[in-house]
């Protein structure tokens, strides 16, 4: 498809990758089938945000409730999260600087081990910044940044009215980065399901019918183009 040039460029995009369970259901397959293909999307995706020149991506992997599910969907799930941080040193190459958003320390220790060193790694990187979100909730991470602002207080270096919105930010796994311009969903739910609560004040939200292991580099080019349809106001006129 032909698209201007500069249609992606400098964008924020956040990415809930929904609907594996259902795809794998559609086939007669276990849903773990549906993780790993949506997990090979992932990488084929990312790829193209960085062709594209999209200025970061937030994809939710893995949230807080999702523990609820059978132990052997979550193992398989963390497994395949594993063999991604094994082959994550790819993303050197192509110049990411990778962010784990999410509470890490309720991951194996080795898991947590690989995460700070590509984390390390990859901050001088000067292209996309690829953040993906793993035991993520966005209600946890508001109530973390609440309690590390409250530590400040009690410590003496912060006073209370020096809360602001911007010290708040600050306290987030995202901080420094500018909210998602967009927050894509395939599998047509229309809910954030915790994703990026503070960060989303005035995120557009594009939901797709394709479920997550069939989404294509063509389908991210449409929820673009749907983004650069809207007229965002932010309160004005
Ligand atoms: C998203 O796909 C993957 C995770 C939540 C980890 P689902 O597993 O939620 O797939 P559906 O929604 O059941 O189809
Ligand atoms: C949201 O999907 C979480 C991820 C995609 C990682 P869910 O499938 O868990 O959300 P609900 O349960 O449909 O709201
Ligand atoms: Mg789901």
């Amino acid at each position: 498809m032909s698209h201007p040039e500069n249609f992606a460029k400098g964008l924020s995009i956040g990415i809930i990758m929904d609907g594996n369970g259902r795809w794998a259901k559609q086939r007669g397959l276990a849903r773990t089938a549906g993780h790993k293909r949506g997990a090979e999307v992932f990488q084929d995706i990312t790829r193209y945000c960085n062709e594209l020149g999209v200025e970061s991506v937030f994809f939710y992997a893995f949230s807080t409730e999702n523990w609820r599910r059978p132990a052997e969907e979550v193992s398989t799930i963390m497994r395949l999260f594993g063999d991604y941080l094994l082959k994550a040193f790819d993303y050197e190459k192509e110049n990411n600087r990778v962010v784990f958003l999410g509470d890490r320390t309720a991951l194996e220790p080795r898991y947590q081990e690989l995460m700070d060193e590509i984390e390390t790694r990859t901050a001088h990187n000067t292209g996309m910044t690829l953040n993906v979100a793993v035991n993520y909730g966005g209600r946890p991470e508001i109530v973390r940044a609440a309690q590390l602002l409250a530590k400040k207080v009690a410590d003496g270096q912060l006073r209370p009215e020096e809360i602001d919105e911007a010290a708040m930010a600050d306290m987030m796994y995202t901080c420094g980065q500018k909210d998602p311009d967009f927050i894509l969903r395939p599998s047509g739910e229309k809910r954030l399901s915790n994703f990026m609560l503070w960060q989303a004040a005035y995120s557009e939200l594009v939901e797709m019918d394709v479920l997550w292991p069939d989404f294509t580099r063509h389908d991210l080019d449409l929820a673009i183009e749907e983004f650069n349809r809207r007229s965002r106001r932010f309160g004005g006129i």
